[in-house]
C-alpha cells in the first residue's frame, strides 16, 4: 500500500466560472514563494501576482514601472508555492496595449515561463480582441474594469469609477464585451455597490470585487494591505486583518537589543566542539 496521499485537486479557470451563484470566491495577491505558500494553505480559490507588486514590494509610486521580466520572475516564485489555488498573473503596463500579437506572446510567457494558469488585464471593450486572441491561444483571461490603476494618468488619479448612471451602463457594456470575448471572470475595482450589482447581474461570469461592495461573486485584496504590511496608502475599502508591520518592527527591535546586550545568541543557539577536539586545541 502506498503511503502517498493524493495531491489536492487544482482549481481551474472553468471551476471558477462554474462557481457563479454557487459560492463566494476569494482571491488574494502574493508575489513570491513564501506568501504564495501561505495563501495556498489558507484555502484561497485564486492567487493573483498583481502588478500592485510595483508599489507594495518594489516601492514604486504607481503600477506603471513594473516590467514583463519582473512580473514573470515573481510569478515563477509564486508558482513554486502554489499547488491548489488558480495562479493568475497580471499583465503589466504596455505588455498588451500596443497590439494583439504582442499581447498573446506576453500572456503566453506567463504560462510557459511563469507557470501561472491564467492572466489578468485591465480594460474594457477596447481589449476584447486581445482577450479573444489569448483565449483562442489557450490562455484563460480575467478582465479588470472600474478603477484600472494602469490608466491613472488618463483617469486623473486613483479615483472611484462608475459613479453616474451613464458610466454604470458603459461599464456593463465593457463587462459584456469581456464576457463575449471569453474572459472567465472580471475584477470590479472601486465603484459604487449599485454599479457592481448591475454588472454582476448582467454577466454570467463571476465578478470579483475590490472596493465594489458586497454584491459581487467574490472578493480580492492585496495581501500587504490586509496584513498591515503596507501603510503608505490604505484605501477605505481595505480591511486590515492583522498589523504585521508592527509585529515585524517589534521583533527586529528585540533582536537588535539582544545582540547589543549579549543575550543573543544563547547556549541553545550555539554549537560546541566535542571535549576530545577541545582537548586537542589546549
Ligand atoms: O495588482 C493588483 O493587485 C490588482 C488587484 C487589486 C485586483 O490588480
Amino acid at each position: 500500500m502506498s503511503s502517498h496521499t493524493a495531491p489536492e485537486k487544482q482549481i481551474t479557470a472553468p471551476d471558477i466560472l462554474a462557481a457563479k451563484g454557487e459560492r463566494k470566491l476569494c482571491m488574494v495577491t502574493a508575489y513570491d514563494y513564501p506568501t504564495a505558500l501561505l495563501a495556498d494553505k489558507s484555502g484561497m480559490d485564486m492567487i493573483l501576482v498583481g502588478d500592485s507588486l510595483a508599489m507594495v514590494v518594489l516601492g514604486h509610486e504607481d503600477t506603471l514601472s513594473v516590467s514583463m521580466d519582473e512580473m514573470v520572475h515573481h510569478t515563477r516564485a509564486a508558482a513554486r508555492g502554489t499547488s491548489r489555488a488558480l495562479l493568475v498573473a497580471d499583465m503589466p503596463f504596455l505588455s498588451y496595449q500596443a497590439d494583439v500579437a504582442e499581447a498573446v506572446r506576453n500572456a503566453g510567457r506567463f504560462l510557459s515561463e511563469g507557470r501561472a494558469r491564467a492572466v489578468k488585464l485591465e480594460g474594457g471593450r477596447d481589449y476584447a480582441p486581445h482577450v479573444a486572441a489569448m483565449v483562442r491561444s489557450g490562455i484563460p483571461v480575467m478582465g479588470h474594469i472600474g478603477l484600472t490603476p494602469q490608466y491613472v494618468a488618463t483617469l486623473g488619479g486613483f479615483k472611484a469609477q462608475g459613479k453616474s448612471a451613464q458610466a454604470a451602463r458603459a461599464m456593463v457594456e465593457d463587462a459584456k464585451a469581456l464576457e463575449d470575448a471569453g474572459a472567465f471572470s472580471i475584477v470590479l475595482e472601486s465603484m459604487p455597490e449599485e454599479t457592481a450589482a448591475l454588472i454582476t447581474e448582467a454577466v454570467s461570469v463571476p465578478t470579483i470585487g475590490i472596493g465594489a461592495g458586497n454584491v459581487t461573486d467574490g472578493q480580492v485584496l492585496v495581501m500587504h494591505d490586509l496584513l498591515g504590511l503596507f501603510d503608505r496608502f490604505v484605501p477605505r475599502f481595505v480591511k486590515q486583518y492583522a498589523q504585521l508591520g508592527s509585529v515585524v518592527i517589534e521583533s527586529l527591535e528585540r533582536y537588535r537589543a539582544e545582540v547589543a546586550d549579549g543575550a543573543f545568541p544563547g547556549p541553545e543557539h550555539t554549537l560546541h566542539l566535542s571535549p576530545e577536539e577541545r582537548d586537542k586545541l589546549a
